[in-house]
């Protein structure tokens, strides 16, 4: 079938691709050595006790002791030590990789069901489903909600952190190295939580700037059969959720597809962005991704096939 989800194999948080994430792990390791060690010890002590002290034909019952203040001062001492130890370690990874924001945010990322808008309010870039992001340089992130709570979570950038309605939390995100990086909607938010993903692209600056470049010029005008999609967009009730920069539409309920043809996936990562993929999206939605909040429009063929060859104008 059409479907192609992406691949699962980078949705982990042992392969941290940035200082933050590193830092995270860093703690998971050194807590893990600390409490394999006091696991150890006190699985030892205990199977040195019963087979030390079990019972014998004959022999008499060990020696009762009580209130030994040498053990007593040991046994209160060295657990107390490793929960300061673990507390230190834990706050320098906490204020590391949960800095605070920045007085403006370089991205604005809002959940919505079943999608994600990413706004860059100091060039003026809005997209959807897939982030653009320099390597090697922090970003700051203002997480909002349209709908319910949602998730944002890319596994090998940064930590997770929950979008609210009405109440913008931050993150920084950042990628050591060029590659595309999976994100997830990791909060349960209805139907189609489990196609609410995302790619993160980690790009050198200037491929970066040449992108946001590239995003801010209004949609290309199509001619020919590109040309009457264009119309059916406009005339449709396309235009009552969707933006393109450059017609009339210029709503923000829906995903903005300026620059729609560029994107890797649609419907939230449910299938890869390609024209036969667009066409049975466009036959109906609801087959593809059963519950998404965009209705059957019931377009005849000669129509798909229009808004298919506008759509992928949209360089
Ligand atoms: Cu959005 Cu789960």
């Amino acid at each position: 079938m059409m479907m192609k989800p992406a691949s699962l194999s980078s949705l982990t948080s042992f392969a941290p691709q940035a200082p933050e994430t590193h830092a995270i792990v860093g703690l998971w390791g050194i807590s893990l050595v600390i409490f394999a060690a006091i696991f150890a010890v006190v699985v030892g002590i205990i199977f040195y006790s019963l087979m030390r002290f079990r019972w014998r034909e004959g022999e008499p019952d060990p020696d009762q002791i009580a209130g030994n203040r040498t053990v007593e001062i040991v046994w209160t001492a060295i657990p107390l030590l490793i929960v300061i130890v673990l507390f230190v370690l834990t706050a320098r990874t906490m204020s590391f990789s949960d800095p605070a924001p920045a007085p403006a945010p370089d991205l604005i990322v809002t959940g919505h069901q079943w999608w994600w808008e990413a706004r860059y309010p100091k060039s003026g870039v809005v997209t959807a489903n897939e982030i653009h992001i320099p390597v090697g340089q922090g970003m700051s992130v203002r997480l909002d909600a349209a709908d319910v709570l949602h998730e944002f979570w890319v596994a090998e950038l940064a930590r997770k952190m929950t979008t609210v309605p009405g109440h913008p939390n931050h993150i920084w995100i950042e990628a050591d190295k060029p590659g595309t990086y999976l994100g997830v909607c990791s909060e349960f938010c209805g139907t189609e939580h489990a196609w609410m993903r995302f790619l993160v692209i980690a790009e050198e600056p200037e491929k970066f700037a040449a992108w946001q470049e590239a995003q801010l010029a209004p949609a290309a005008q199509p001619s020919g059969e590109g040309a009457k999609g264009l119309a059916l967009f406009q005339q449709m009730t396309c235009v009552n959720c969707h933006a393109i920069n450059g017609t009339i539409g210029s709503a923000r309920i829906a995903p903005d597809l300026t620059h729609f043809a560029t994107r890797r996936e649609l419907g939230g990562g449910v299938a890869e962005n390609t024209p036969e993929n667009l066409r049975r999206w466009l036959q109906d939605p609801q087959h593809v991704k059963p519950g998404v909040l965009m209705p059957n429009f019931k377009f005849t063929d000669e129509q798909i096939a229009e808004l298919v060859a506008y759509f992928e104008t949209l360089k």
